[in-house]
C-alpha cells in the first residue's frame, strides 16, 4: 500500500507497526478527517511525549513556543529560585508537564473538564513529574497566590472559523470563548491579578487578530507592563504580563 501525501513518513511507519492488519480502515478514518494524532495516541511536545485521546485537545506546535518563552522569562526574572506556578485549562497536561521537567517549581494544573484532567494526570506520570491536578473553573479566585500564571485558554470567538475536522473530533469546552475570543483573558486578569505575587507573571498563547483588542483592554483598565511577541509565522500570538 502506498503513503498517503498527507502523511509524514515518520508518522506513516508508526502506522505500519501499530495497525499491521487494518491500515485500509485507519486510512479511510484519517481520509475523513479524523485527526491522525489520535489514532497513533501520543504527540512529541516540547520536553515530553504526551499521551493524545479525543478527551483533551491536541497540543499544538506553536504552544511549545508558549512554553520556551515562558521558561525565557522564569529564567531571566527568578533564575534557579523555585516558584509557584498554575497552569489553567491543563488539557492533556502538556504545558504544565513540560514547564515542571525544565524549572525548578511546584506546579498547579487546572482544568473545567474530568477526562482530560484523567489524561492529564496519566501524563504526568508517565513523564515522571508532581504536579497538583484540580478540577475546577478557571475564573473561581485562588486561596493562594502564585509567581507564574501560564494559560492557553479557549479562544476562538463564537462566530470564528474553525476546521471542520477540528470541531467534529476535538473537545469543543477547549475552542470557543465569549467576548470575541477574549472572555478568559480578561476574567483571568480580572481575578487572578490579586493573587499574583510580585515579582510575578502572566503567560498567555492568544489567537490571531486578538492583540489590538486586548492591548485596548489592558491600556484601558490596567497599568501593567505586557509584551506581545510572535510566533514562527510572524503572527502576534502571546502576551506576556508582568507584575513588578
Ligand atoms: C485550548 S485548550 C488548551 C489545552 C492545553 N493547555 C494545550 O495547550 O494543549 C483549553 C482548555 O481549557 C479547558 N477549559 C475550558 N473552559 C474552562 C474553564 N472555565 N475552566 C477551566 N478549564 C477550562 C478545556 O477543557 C481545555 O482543556
Amino acid at each position: 500500500m502506498n503513503k498517503p501525501e498527507k502523511i509524514s513518513l515518520a508518522d506513516w511507519n508508526i502506522l505500519l507497526n501499530k495497525y499491521p492488519n487494518d491500515l485500509e480502515e485507519i486510512l479511510k478514518k484519517i481520509e475523513s478527517g479524523y485527526p491522525i494524532q489520535y489514532i497513533i495516541g501520543n504527540v512529541d511536545f516540547f520536553n515530553s511525549i504526551i499521551d493524545i485521546d479525543e478527551r483533551a485537545l491536541i497540543p499544538r506546535f506553536e504552544t511549545e513556543l508558549l512554553v520556551q518563552k515562558t521558561i525565557d522569562y522564569i529564567n531571566k526574572i527568578w533564575q534557579q529560585k523555585k516558584i509557584n506556578i498554575i497552569d489553567l485549562g491543563t488539557g492533556s497536561g502538556c504545558i504544565a508537564i513540560s514547564l515542571k521537567k525544565a524549572l525548578n517549581c511546584n506546579m498547579t494544573a487546572l482544568d473545567i473538564s474530568n477526562n482530560s484532567l484523567e489524561l492529564a494526570k496519566n501524563n504526568a506520570l508517565k513523564n515522571n513529574v508532581k504536579i497538583n491536578f484540580i478540577n475546577r473553573d478557571m475564573i473561581i479566585p485562588f486561596n493562594k497566590n502564585f509567581d507564574v500564571i501560564v494559560s492557553n485558554p479557549p479562544y476562538i470567538p463564537d462566530d470564528g472559523y474553525v476546521d471542520a475536522s477540528v470541531l467534529k473530533y476535538e473537545p469543543n469546552l477547549a475552542l470557543f470563548a465569549k467576548d470575541n475570543g477574549l472572555f478568559f483573558y480578561k476574567q483571568i486578569i480580572k481575578v487572578h491579578l490579586s493573587k499574583l505575587n510580585k515579582p510575578g507573571l502572566m503567560a498567555f498563547e492568544i489567537g490571531d487578530n486578538q492583540k489590538e483588542l486586548l492591548e485596548k483592554f489592558l491600556n484601558e483598565n490596567y497599568c501593567l507592563k505586557y509584551t506581545f511577541k510572535k510566533d514562527f509565522n510572524n503572527r502576534y500570538r502571546y502576551l506576556f504580563i508582568f507584575n513588578e
